[in-house]
């Protein structure tokens, strides 16, 4: 059964309304008339009945229309025309699609206030990372400069190294602002990949002679494997995976493991490049794999943090490998080592 019809509360309405009229006239024409009134009541009762349905249905619709359409608009952000509104009204269906509306509505308002929260919380947890992050080496500083002008300055012994240690610490400061700014221009779209054609293999060279010193530290021994000692060309922003390569190749050697090596492979298939950087490193477990390209996330903070980490290095590589529309995978096992691959396109 339709739940609601005004066409339907307008005839039984009417049909009252000119059943009381005809027993009102009847009871006077009795009095004043003999013959005949029955005719006279019929007409009367079909007349007021149709006046009475015209009225209330007008009057009906009008009010509910005044009334209902600018929810409906609201709800339905206007998909439905004017004239199907009026359909639906006539159709008896207003009431159950309001619903059916204001349900998917509901519904909608709840998610966005779910991701509302979301947001508001992860934006908490971003301002408390960012203010520790800065104020950790700010605080250093502090203490160094404090001592010098204490009288440290005049102690061979350690104005020097406090200068030093001073001067490492504005390093740090100015990495971790520099990467937020790569992280919010990449985020915002303002950094747009410079796509060039170059040759992945020479820049992979590049990167592993940067990092040759921090490596041979370590004893790590970087080996390059694929790619036949031919060119192969891709078409990328080339700063960008330059960024990528280092990022991975130093993160396998702070969390690789002393002499040990880094593996660095190419694979060319159809129109990708597969670069993979592998370690035989301290590894990482399951459950940190999903969350390690979150801004700041580290799973041995005090770890990362010796070595300088401050958990933002993936979260550029995710965002530069998001912006050339590629993939990047990790698979682990503790204290096994790590593999991370990703592809870009490739020019013949
Ligand atoms: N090759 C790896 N082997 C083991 N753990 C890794 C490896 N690469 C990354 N991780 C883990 O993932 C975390 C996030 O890495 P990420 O590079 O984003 O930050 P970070 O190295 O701590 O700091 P930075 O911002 O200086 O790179 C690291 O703290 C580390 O725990
Ligand atoms: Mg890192």
């Amino acid at each position: 059964m339709k739940p609601f019809s005004s066409k339907r509360i307008s005839i039984i309405l009417s049909l009252l309304f000119s059943i009381i009229t005809g027993a009102a006239m009847s009871m006077s024409l009795l009095i004043s008339f003999s013959d005949y009134y029955w005719i006279y009541i019929l007409f009367w009762m079909l007349l007021s009945f149709i006046i009475y349905y015209v009225s209330i249905y007008n009057a009906f619709n009008k009010y509910i229309l005044k009334k209902i359409k600018p929810y409906f608009e609201t709800i339905d952000a206007l998909q439905i025309p004017e004239s199907k509104l009026y359909r639906h009204l006539e159709g008896g269906e207003l009431l159950k699609d309001i619903d059916k509306k204001f349900m998917e509505w509901a519904k909608r308002k709840v998610k966005e206030i779910a991701t509302l929260k979301a947001n508001e919380k992860y934006r908490k947890e971003f301002l408390g990372n960012v203010s520790h992050e800065l104020k950790t080496p700010l605080f250093n500083m502090q203490g160094y400069i404090s001592t010098l002008i204490d009288g440290g300055l005049n102690d061979d012994n350690i104005n020097l190294k406090y200068l030093h240690s001073s001067e490492k610490n504005i390093n740090r400061l100015i990495s971790v602002v520099e990467d937020l700014e790569t992280i919010s221009a990449l985020e915002s779209g303002s950094r747009i990949p410079d796509m060039l054609v170059f040759d992945i293999l020479k820049l992979i060279l590049e990167v592993i002679e940067m990092q040759e010193i921090r490596a041979k530290k370590k004893g790590i021994e970087i080996k390059l494997d694929g790619g036949d000692n031919k060119n192969v060309f891709v078409r990328a922003d080339k700063n960008g995976v330059s960024n990528i390569l280092s990022n991975l190749l130093i993160n396998s050697i702070i969390y690789g493991k002393e002499n040990g090596y880094t593996q660095i492979v190419i694979k060319e298939k159809d129109n990708k490049v597969f670069i993979s950087v592998i370690d035989d490193g301290i590894g990482i477990k399951e459950q940190h794999i999903n969350r390690i390209f979150e801004r700041f996330y580290r799973v041995d903070k005090s770890r990362s943090k010796l070595q300088g980490g401050t958990g933002l290095g993936l979260s550029i590589v995710k965002h530069i490998i998001e912006a050339h529309n590629q993939e990047i995978k990790v698979t682990s096992k503790l204290k096994e080592g790590c593999n991370f691959t990703f592809s870009l396109d490739r020019v013949n």
